[in-house]
């Protein structure tokens, strides 16, 4: 195995090596982000375009995700919304009362901006994290907005938006996603880290990839591992490829890190959180549910998000989510090209009925290597 990185979970062994502390029987120690508890210390990432309430609300439901995330919010974009329409954005859905612990994620170039959103969203909404956003590399957000990954080549600014958001969310803690760097011919992660521990924010994530890499190649643990000596106080999150509690596992036992979190696999499977904790916990691992209430789980995500944005358009977002509840199974090919085209409530139910990967597509064969996410959202979709 290539120890430079963790290669998909599937190929993922668990052997700890010698040199580094063995995972502690009772699973890792709970993290601290400021005040906040996370425990376990697995965290749901945030997806533009997928974490939204409604999303996780079923990951809350079956448990395991010591902190979960929204999807990223554009501070100016915040601003303009309650200024012009009144309203909030409709990224921030569920947020005044769903239950905490929760962080909500923000990007942005403006600390003016992102002090302001901060400050609401801290002190109006009382939400357990503020988390801001360096390491999306989406065009949109980069090239355009100057913010997201574009800011890893700017570490002065990042330091100076952190203090600003720091200020303003006090007591609320402030967290940065970054990736390594912007390529990787100019990797600055433990540079950035510091700056960002020295901002005062309160943990820091790192997916193990560079914003030229996309999802391109494996995340790079021994990089994200790297970091940790040159952080004092607070702690390290990792990020990237984490497909099972297997791969969970082995992350703690191989490299230092504080915390893990883990983002694409969850998508179709949002049970992952429970089956993750067990396994940390050396508990026997639950099974996946069975496919008929893999198909419920999916009906019953369809009316939640019809319930907040409509029939119509629910049918529409809901081709995406589908897509991963049946992505890998057997019949998936078949699915996913009849969902993509589905536009009315009755053409969901109609589809999912009748295609929905069951035990007899299964026992068919005929399918599926794993794929990306499908998605619709078009800024952010792959920070
Ligand atoms: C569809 C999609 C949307 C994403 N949106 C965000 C986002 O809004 N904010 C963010 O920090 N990262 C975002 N990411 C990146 C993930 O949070 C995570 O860093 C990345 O997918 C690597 O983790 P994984 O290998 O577990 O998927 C997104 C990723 C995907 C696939």
């Amino acid at each position: 195995m290539n120890s430079s990185s963790v290669p998909s979970a599937e190929d993922r062994t668990i052997s700890a090596r010698q040199d580094v502390p063995r995972l502690p029987a009772a699973g890792p120690a709970p993290l601290r982000i400021g005040p906040v508890v996370v425990d376990p210390p697995v965290l749901q990432a945030p997806m533009a375009g997928f974490t939204n309430y409604a999303f996780r609300q079923i990951v809350r439901q079956y448990g395991g995700a010591g902190l979960q995330a929204t999807e990223m919010v554009h501070a100016r974009g915040f601003l303009h919304i309650c200024r012009h329409h009144d309203r909030f954005p409709d990224r921030l859905w569920g947020v005044a009362d769903e239950p905490r612990p929760l962080a909500v994620q923000i990007w942005d170039n403006n600390p003016d901006d992102l002090a302001a959103v901060g400050a609401r969203l801290a002190h109006e909404f009382r939400v357990s994290v503020v988390d801001i956003n360096f390491g999306c590399p989406v065009r949109q957000v980069t090239e355009k907005a100057h913010s997201g990954s574009y800011l890893l080549k700017y570490p002065e600014r990042m330091g100076a938006i952190i203090r600003r958001v720091v200020t303003a969310c006090d007591p609320v803690p402030v967290t940065a996603k970054i990736r390594l760097g912007c390529s990787r011919d100019s990797m600055n992660a433990i540079e950035v880290a510091q700056v960002v521990e020295a901002a005062g924010a309160a943990a820091l994530t790192v997916h193990g990839r560079t914003a030229a890499d996309y999802f391109k190649g494996s995340a790079d643990w021994e990089k994200i591992a790297a970091i940790k000596p040159h952080l004092r106080r607070i702690p390290l999150i990792g990020n990237g490829d984490l497909a099972s509690p297997a791969a969970v596992l082995s992350a703690f036992e191989r490299y230092d890190v504080d915390g893990v979190m883990v983002a694409r696999a969850a998508l179709g499977r949002p049970w992952l959180f429970r089956q993750i904790e067990a396994a940390l916990r050396g508990e026997p691992v639950p099974p996946d549910p069975a496919l008929d209430q893999q198909r419920e789980l999916l009906m019953h995500h369809f009316q939640l998000v019809c319930q907040r944005f409509g029939e119509q358009r629910g049918s529409i977002l809901m081709r995406k989510y589908a897509c991963c509840y049946a992505q890998g199974r057997r019949g998936a090919r078949e699915f996913r090209t009849q969902v993509a085209h589905v536009s009315s409530p009755a053409e969901f139910c109609q589809v999912v009925q009748r295609y929905f990967p069951s035990e007899s597509s299964s026992r068919r064969g005929g399918e599926e290597t794993p794929a990306e996410p499908q998605s619709g959202s078009k800024v952010a979709e792959s920070s």
